[in-house]
């Protein structure tokens, strides 16, 4: 791996003394990141949590970065300028490389609209060979603003939000996804249980494990 840096200089890569390989045998598990896009309310962290969930009952390692939750702390100095998202799904890509090259199963659950920064955060992990999966969380706007969990499209409808992805700010879908999955016709276990066999049948976990129970 290289480094890549615009601005400090006299910076070196330091080369680890421990493989991918080694990590993975460890855990037992192929590293990859599952990269969830769609619209406010779309269903993307529901699904991420759900699968995160399925994952580690059945002994994966897996953890979900949700774009409310990362910007409450790694990207709180961000906001939603065109600007802002490029870097707050910049940083993403980086950090779901990183975990994904440690073992992890990372699932990211973040709107994402622009093409190209989620086409950067996939040509970040294919240069480091991590399996990248994009999951088009394809719900109707209509429905996203008639679910409105957090009231942000009726206000945005109201003028109190400037730039609201699928009001006043655009998304741009996904022209080849690995997956997508209708929420309005299936259940958040549905839609994981789909992300499961499509796991499975593409070799990144096995198809029958163990079952382990969660601590409640
Ligand atoms: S992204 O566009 O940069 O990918 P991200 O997924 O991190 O967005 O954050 C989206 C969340 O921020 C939404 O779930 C919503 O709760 C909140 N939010 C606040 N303002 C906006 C806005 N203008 N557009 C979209 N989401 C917003």
């Amino acid at each position: 791996m290289k480094a890549g840096n615009s601005k400090g200089k006299n910076i070196r890569w330091h080369s680890t003394h421990v493989e991918r390989r080694e990590r993975e045998q460890l855990l037992k598990q192929r590293g990859c990141t599952i990269w969830f896009t769609g619209l406010p309310a779309s269903g993307k962290s529901t699904t991420a949590f759900t699968l995160e969930h399925e994952l580690i009952r059945k002994g994966y390692l897996a953890y979900v970065l949700d774009g409310d939750n990362v910007r409450h702390g790694l990207n709180r100095n961000l906001g939603f300028s065109m600007e802002d998202r490029e870097e707050n799904i910049r940083r993403i890509g980086e950090v779901a490389k990183l975990f994904a090259d440690a073992g992890v199963i990372v699932l990211t659950s973040f709107i994402s609209p622009y093409r190209k920064d989620r086409d950067l955060a996939r040509t970040l992990h294919n240069d480091a060979g991590l399996p990248f999966l994009e999951v088009f969380v394809d719900t109707p706007v209509e429905v996203c603003e008639t679910r409105d969990p957090k009231g942000l499209y009726r206000k945005a409808r109201q003028g109190e939000i400037k730039g609201f992805t699928g009001v006043d700010d655009p998304y741009e879908p996904p022209l080849a996804p690995e997956m997508a999955i209708r929420t309005l016709d299936c259940s958040p276990e549905q839609c994981a249980e789909h992300i499961l066999r499509y796991l499975a049948t593409h070799g990144l976990i096995k198809p029958h494990l163990k079952v382990v129970p969660v601590m409640q």
